[in-house]
C-alpha cells in the first residue's frame, strides 16, 4: 500500500495549477491591436517585420534576420541560400523534429542520418563526419531542447569537408555556445516562432545570418525567388503598402514565406520579455535539476561547460539498474509516465523512436517528390535503417519529458517546479511497487 496517486493517494498537484503557454497580455494585445489601426498586414518591408528583424538580429548576434511564415521555411530559406542544391546530401541528427530532414527534401537534397549525443540529444561531430561522403553539402545541427550543439567540433568537421553548416534553432532562441548566440555560428540557420516554443507568436519563424550576400538571397527565396534585393525597403510606401514600384523577374526558384504582420508585432511583445522569461526557465530548470540529482538513477538534462540551454523542454533520462530495478528502460519510462501524470504533472514523450522509422523515410516515394540517392553518395537503405541509432534510441527508450507543450517550464512558477521534484521523489520512492503493478497491468502501460 502506498500514497501514489496511481493507487489512489492524492496528486500532489492539480491540473490547474499549471500556467498556459503563451502568456498573452496587454501588450501583445495592444501590439495586434496596432497593426489593425496601421492597416498595413503584409509585406517583406512591412514595419513591424522590419522592426522584429532587427531587434531578433540584436538578441542573437547577428547581421540579418528575415520573418518567415514558420520555423520549417525559415530552414527551407536557410538551406537554400547557402547553396543546397537538388541531389546534395545535408547530415541531420537522427534525433529532431520531423521538421528538420523534411526542411532538406524541401530543397531537393537528401537528408542523411547521424547519431546524437547520448546526454544532450544533439548531433554527435563524430558520427556526423563519419555520414560525409563526396555529395554532402551540408551539415545541420539541431539545438536541442534549447541545448547548444558542439558548435566548435560541428563547424570543424565542416571546415575540413568544405561544407556548410545550417542550424535548426526552432527550439533555442537565446542558447549560447562558448558565450555566442546560437542561430547564426555556421552559415545560417532558422528559429521557430510556432505557439510552444520560447518565443512565440503562434505560427512564424526567423532567419539569421551573418553573410550579406547570403542574407539577400534568402530574401528572394523568401518572395517567390524573385529580384527584391533588401535595399530597396527605402522605397516602400507606407501610404500603398501592396503595390511596389517596378517588375520582378523571378530568378531562381522560391515560394512565398514571408511572415505578417500581426505575428511580428506580437513577437515584438513577446521578445521583450523574452531575456526575464530565459532566466526564469533556466533558474527553474536548476531548481529541479538539483532535487532531482538525489535521486538514484535519475538524471536532468546535461548542460555541458562552454553551453547554455534556454530549456524548452526538459528531458529527464531514467536508469532502471541504478535504480536498483529489473526492469527495461522503456517500461520504466511508461509505468513512470502513468505515475507522474496521476500526480497531476504535464508529462509526454514527445519522440519515441529515431526519425528514420517515420514512413516518410522509410517508403522514400521517389514520385512524392523524395529526392534520390545519388552516385557516390549515401546508401539510404543502410542510413535509414532504423537499427543504426543506438544512442538516439537508448536517449528516447530511458527518458520522458517533464512539462508538456501547452504547459512548459518557461511558463512555470517555483510552486509548481518543486511540486515536481517533490512529485518525482514520491513516486521514486515507491519505485519497486510501481514496477511490480505495471508488470500486472501490462495493458494499461502506453505501447
Ligand atoms: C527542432 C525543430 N525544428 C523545426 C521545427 C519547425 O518549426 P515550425 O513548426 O515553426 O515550422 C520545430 C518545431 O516545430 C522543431 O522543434
Amino acid at each position: 500500500v502506498t500514497s501514489l496517486a496511481l493507487f489512489g493517494g492524492t496528486p500532489v498537484l492539480s491540473k490547474d495549477a499549471h500556467r498556459l503557454w503563451p502568456i498573452v497580455e496587454e501588450e501583445e494585445r495592444a501590439a495586434v491591436a496596432r497593426v489593425l489601426d496601421r492597416g498595413i498586414l503584409s509585406g517583406p518591408f512591412a514595419p513591424e517585420s522590419m522592426a522584429l528583424e532587427q531587434e531578433f538580429a540584436r538578441y542573437v548576434g547577428a547581421r540579418h534576420c528575415l520573418l518567415t511564415h514558420c520555423g520549417t521555411s525559415a530552414l527551407v530559406v536557410a538551406l537554400a541560400a547557402a547553396g543546397v542544391r537538388a541531389g546534395d546530401e545535408v547530415i541531420v541528427p537522427a534525433y529532431s523534429f520531423v521538421a528538420t530532414p523534411l526542411a532538406v527534401v524541401q530543397v531537393g537534397a537528401v537528408p542523411v542520418f547521424a547519431d546524437v549525443d547520448g546526454e544532450t540529444g544533439c548531433l554527435d561531430p563524430a558520427a556526423a563526419e563519419a555520414a560525409v561522403t563526396a555529395r554532402t553539402r551540408a551539415i545541420m545541427p539541431v539545438h536541442m531542447h534549447g541545448c547548444a550543439a558542439d558548435m566548435a567540433a560541428l563547424l570543424d568537421v565542416a571546415r575540413r569537408h568544405d561544407l556548410v553548416v545550417v542550424e535548426d534553432a526552432a527550439q533555442a532562441h537565446g542558447a549560447t555556445f562558448a558565450g555566442n548566440p546560437v542561430g547564426a555560428l555556421g552559415a545560417a540557420g532558422g528559429f521557430s516562432l510556432q505557439s510552444s516554443k520560447n518565443l512565440s507568436a503562434g505560427e512564424g519563424g526567423l532567419f539569421v545570418t551573418n553573410d550579406d550576400a547570403l542574407a539577400d538571397e534568402a530574401g528572394a527565396v523568401r518572395n517567390f525567388g524573385q529580384d527584391l534585393t533588401r535595399a530597396e525597403a527605402s522605397t516602400f510606401d507606407a501610404s500603398r503598402p501592396l503595390d511596389g514600384t517596378r517588375a520582378l523577374d523571378c530568378k531562381r526558384l522560391g515560394s512565398m514565406y514571408r511572415g505578417n504582420e500581426m505575428m511580428a508585432a506580437f513577437a515584438r511583445a513577446q521578445l521583450a520579455k523574452l531575456p526575464e522569461r530565459t532566466v526564469l526557465a533556466q533558474r527553474n530548470a536548476q531548481r529541479l535539476s538539483r532535487a532531482l540529482a538525489e535521486l538514484p538513477g535519475v538524471t536532468a538534462p546535461h548542460v555541458p561547460a562552454g553551453r547554455t540551454s534556454v530549456h524548452h523542454k526538459f528531458r529527464v533520462h531514467v536508469d532502471p539498474a541504478k535504480a536498483g530495478l529489473a526492469v527495461s528502460a522503456d517500461g520504466m519510462r511508461d509505468a513512470l509516465l502513468r505515475a507522474l501524470a496521476a500526480e497531476g504533472l504535464e508529462v509526454v514523450l514527445w519522440q519515441a523512436a529515431p526519425l528514420v522509422t517515420q514512413t516518410v523515410f522509410q517508403k522514400r516515394d521517389p514520385l512524392g517528390g523524395f529526392p534520390r540517392a545519388q552516385p557516390g553518395g549515401t546508401d539510404l537503405g543502410a542510413n535509414y535503417d532504423p537499427s543504426r541509432y543506438p544512442r538516439t534510441r537508448e536517449l528516447l527508450d530511458g527518458s520522458l519529458v517533464l512539462f508538456s507543450q501547452s504547459c512548459p517550464l518557461i511558463a512555470q512558477s517555483e510552486e509548481v517546479v518543486d511540486r515536481y521534484a517533490e512529485a518525482f521523489q514520491r513516486v521514486w520512492q515507491h519505485r519497486q511497487a510501481l514496477v511490480d503493478w505495471t508488470a500486472a497491468h501490462p495493458s494499461l502501460v502506453p505501447s
